[in-house]
């Protein structure tokens, strides 16, 4: 009976977190949040840590109300949550956690965290590790050009002042790996990781195509 109902109450929320997403560039679409969830409950299963229905929650509504996408006037995350839980009937202590875990998962918002609870240390895992590897990288290029930033700038022309998406690497990508919580996430951040260098290593290389071969003159 119990269980039916968490199944129930999850179907919902995925309804929902679908629909949420529509005006999201599709790095942070609903394939996102699937990706986060599957990830979210791989790592509870191999860590055997944390409640298995928050962090299924919380996976499917980390991105609610992303401050890069919010729209003006919006009610706020925390209220959108709270509303959506308790029309489901979900139990109040379940309800300020999913919040918590929406409002603290961000990279950016990292030096505030106020909780570490096994739940939140999870689903922030499962989110940094969709941000690097393959996925990653298709990631950031699909935001980047979202955004009209530049692919790549180089240094004598500001590299690192200009936003662009090779920068986006340095400035967040790089540093994952080193920010990861949990044990499997850390060793699964490892192959990841690994192919972000492999990645731009190839990309300088291609770049960096020298015009004219010396050794035919000109
Ligand atoms: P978080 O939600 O953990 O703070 P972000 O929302 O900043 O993470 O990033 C979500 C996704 O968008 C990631 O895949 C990230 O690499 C990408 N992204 C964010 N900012 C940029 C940027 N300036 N250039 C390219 N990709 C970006
Ligand atoms: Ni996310």
């Amino acid at each position: 009976m119990e269980e039916m109902n968490t199944n129930m109450i999850i179907k919902e929320i995925e309804e929902f977190a679908k629909k949420s997403t529509k005006e999201f560039d599709s790095g942070h679409d609903w394939w996102h949040l699937q990706r986060v969830r599957n990830l979210a409950l791989f790592l509870q299963q191999a860590e055997n840590s944390g409640n298995r229905f928050i962090i299924e929650l919380s996976a499917l509504l980390h991105d609610i109300d992303d401050k890069k996408f919010r729209k003006h006037g919006s009610i706020g995350a925390e209220t959108i949550i709270r509303e959506l839980l308790h029309q489901n009937g979900v139990a109040e202590d379940i309800i300020k956690e999913v919040i918590q875990i929406n409002k603290y998962i961000s990279f950016s918002s990292d030096a505030k965290i106020e909780i570490r609870s096994p739940e939140f240390l999870i689903v922030q895992d499962a989110d940094r590790l969709d941000a690097i590897g393959a996925i990653g990288i298709a990631r950031a290029f699909n935001y980047g050009g979202f955004r009209n930033n530049w692919i790549y700038v180089p240094a004598e022309d500001g590299f690192g002042i200009t936003p662009s998406t090779i920068g986006h690497f340095y400035d967040k990508l790089l540093l994952i790996r080193d920010m990861m919580n949990t044990a499997t996430g850390r060793k699964m951040a490892e192959e990841r990781h690994l192919f972000l260098e492999i990645f731009l290593e190839q990309f300088y290389k291609e770049w960096n195509i020298i015009p004219r071969n010396p050794l035919k003159g000109s």
